[in-house]
């Protein structure tokens, strides 16, 4: 990674929850300066404190409201519950004008986890692009990738499959995929993204018939 990736802010919304907070993990650990955002900045703040003390304090890790988080990042990544996500898009929209938004959503509609039901727009991700304008940047990715091991430094077995608006918002994603140690592929424009939020819903039905956590998917037959 180049010196001037390091110097980006991320800003992770919905950072307190299970799968935002690893790749925090992740990525702090990898030397971006990260913040954490969430409905309630003390609660983003002791987060922020977890993970500075898993990282013996070699990091730069702070928590704030997702107003601000999004306002003062660079690059702005999403995950939250699909229930929440049209709501802290809107209360964020505006500063994330000129961003690239990389969203995590999968959009579960419980109970039913393991069918996939995907919105009217297409897939969260389009959602997310209808809500935040025609100009927006939205890339999606990481849908696949179980929360179970990114809190520690074990290998993740599952690819990244990166949908997104633009070649070069893809190319700035598959950079922090790299950065928090997965293989990360270019699978195409965000109307792809259908299948890859789609694929959870299918992990989901394999990790419960077959007694798994963390069911994953891998690109074969190509050279990296
Ligand atoms: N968990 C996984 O393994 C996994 C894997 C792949 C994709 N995903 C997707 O990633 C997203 C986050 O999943 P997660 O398991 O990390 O979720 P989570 O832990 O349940 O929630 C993440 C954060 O979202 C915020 N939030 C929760 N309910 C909310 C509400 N009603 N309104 C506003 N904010 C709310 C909370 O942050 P504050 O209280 O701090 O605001 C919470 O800490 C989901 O869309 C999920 O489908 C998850």
């Amino acid at each position: 990674m180049n010196e001037s990736s390091l110097l980006l802010t991320i800003a992770v919304l919905g950072g307190t929850g299970k799968e935002g907070k690893g790749l925090v993990y992740r990525w702090a650990k990898a030397g971006y300066h990260i913040h954490i955002g969430s409905r309630d900045a003390n609660k983003a703040q002791s987060t922020a404190n977890e993970i500075m003390s898993m990282l013996d304090g070699d990091g730069a890790v702070e928590g704030l409201s997702n107003l601000e988080a999004a306002q003062q990042a660079d690059i702005v990544v999403l995950t939250v519950p699909y229930a929440a996500h049209r709501f802290t898009l809107e209360s964020v929209k505006d500063a994330l004008k000129g961003k690239v938004l990389i969203d995590v959503t999968v959009p579960l509609v419980p109970p039913k986890v393991a069918t996939v039901q995907m919105p009217a727009a297409g897939s969260a991700a389009q959602e997310a692009k209808e809500i935040l304008g025609a100009d927006a940047q939205v890339c999606a990715a990481f849908q696949n990738i179980s929360h179970e091991h990114l809190l520690d430094d074990s290998e993740v077995e599952c690819d990244v499959l990166v949908t997104g608006t633009s070649k070069e918002a893809r190319a700035e994603t598959l950079k922090l995929v790299e950065a928090a140690g997965l293989i990360g592929w270019d699978a195409g424009p965000l109307e792809n993204s259908v299948v890859v939020e789609g694929l959870t819903s299918v992990l989901i039905g394999i990790n419960k018939k077959y007694g798994s956590t963390h069911a994953g998917i891998k690109i074969t037959g190509v050279e990296k």
